[in-house]
């Protein structure tokens, strides 16, 4: 790398992970649900993955039962220590993990002090190893109560996430600077109010336009809730959210519904929270293209498809990521790459998939972009929702039996670029 691709000294070079993913042995809606749901997930897996390039190789998995359920997982919850040392091999000096609500607030209002003496510990260790945590306050799951209280499009719950926020900032992040609110709020309230087929299928999930515009209006008061209240203990911490954006292409009338997209819940999203984000957290994994016709008027953005997709069937298009950032310039805040990965369990594309996505960051930050960091997606394998175990997003695996980690050869490739970038 020539001098021009140099990162000043602050940029966070990243893994993220998200606790119900990783931690294993949860107690909230969605541990709740999978069980109760893994035999609908695996036959809709089962027609949606049958095209899939890779189907005979993951086949057992997607037709076992078993794959839908978090379980114990990677078992991040207790071997974290080792995950941190693994970073720090790596040079990562950056990761974002999700505190889950559930266990820091097992009933309303009742604070569990274990909990918190767990993820302070964590928090420590991070610091110790020179490690800069980045909290994610919501990603993906509720506590089971919440529901009762009227879940997201509920009235009460701008104040309930608040109050967490709060107490997570007052009693236990208080050596933390960087607040992530929400993970993907769109793709939550998409997939959980809209019936959408990214996520088909989902906790409580419905087909509810009002709801799904009463969430997003929660979403927004919550999110400023939080930022207010982080502040409040915290005033030199970097609070924002995490939003999941897709590049959406298409001509003519297409080109027109892609803009509008991208301005209703892609770039334009980050406008709604305007005087309440410090930076703009990005998570990038894809382009959309969009084809309306007569016909079918109200058909779903599509994923091109690719010569060579990931195991998931995704296409990797770093040129969308350019675009993205290039949009994203006009709002003149800090920008973190808070996600961006690949599900490829050969390993054989990650490494590559890594270097072009941190090309295209380098190329940004020399038209004037401030991205401020990069997170890959993910530390580890994880559990991948209502798909459950089989996509390998990590940069290390883990044995399903004994949990011993192993890291992928492109973990090293990661390592070779952030130590070329210093
Ligand atoms: C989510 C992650 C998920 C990843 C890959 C993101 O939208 O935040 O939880 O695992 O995409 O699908």
């Amino acid at each position: 790398m020539n001098n021009n691709t140099k990162k000043p000294a602050h940029f966070l070079w990243g893994a993220a992970t998200a606790a119900h993913q990783v931690e294993g042995n949860q107690h909230n809606d969605w541990s709740i649900w999978e069980i109760e749901n893994a035999s609908r997930m695996r036959e809709i897996a089962c027609k949606k993955y049958a095209d899939l390039k890779n189907w005979e190789e993951i086949k057992p998995a997607v037709e076992s039962e078993a794959n839908y359920i978090s379980g114990a997982g990677a078992d991040h919850f207790n071997r974290y220590p080792e995950d941190i040392a693994i970073m720090k091999r790596l040079k990562i000096d950056s990761f974002r993990f999700s505190i889950e609500w559930s266990r820091i607030e097992p009933r309303p209002g009742e604070f569990d002090e274990a909990a918190l003496v767990h993820y302070r510990d964590v928090i420590t260790q991070l610091l110790d190893a020179g490690i800069t945590p980045f909290i994610t306050l919501h990603h993906f799951t509720n506590p089971p109560w919440l529901e009762d209280h009227g879940g997201w499009h509920g009235s009460n719950f701008p104040h309930l996430f608040a109050r967490f926020a709060s107490y997570v900032a007052e009693n236990l992040a208080i050596d933390v600077q960087y607040f992530v609110t929400f993970n993907e709020p769109e793709s939550y309230m998409i997939s959980r109010y809209l019936d959408s087929p990214i996520w088909p299928a989902w906790p409580n999930q419905e087909r509810s336009l009002r709801r799904y515009h009463l969430a997003r209006r929660n979403f927004i008061r919550a999110h400023k809730l939080a930022y207010t209240a982080i502040k409040r203990h915290l005033p030199n911490a970097q609070v924002g959210f995490s939003h999941g954006v897709v590049w959406f292409e298409g001509s003519g009338l297409s080109g027109l519904c892609a803009r509008l997209l991208d301005h209703y819940s892609g770039t334009g999203l980050y406008r709604k929270l305007h005087g309440a984000q410090d930076f703009l957290g990005l998570q990038y994994y894809m382009r959309n293209i969009i084809r309306i016709s007569w016909s079918n008027p109200f058909s779903w953005p599509k994923m091109p498809t690719s010569d060579e997709p990931s195991d998931f069937g995704w296409e990797v298009y770093p040129e969308g990521l350019s675009h993205i950032l290039r949009k994203l310039k006009a709002y003149q805040l800090p920008i973190y790459i808070t996600e961006n990965g690949i599900a490829d369990s050969h390993d054989t594309m990650r490494g590559d998939f890594i270097a072009r996505h941190i090309e295209v960051v380098d190329e940004a930050r020399k038209n004037g972009i401030d991205v401020r960091g990069y997170f890959y997606w993910s530390l580890l394998d994880n559990y991948e929702w209502s798909t459950g175990h089989w996509p390998q997003f990590g940069l290390v695996a883990y044995d399903p039996v004994s949990k011993a980690r192993k890291i992928r050869q492109s973990a090293w490739t990661y390592k070779s670029i952030i130590q070329a970038s210093k």
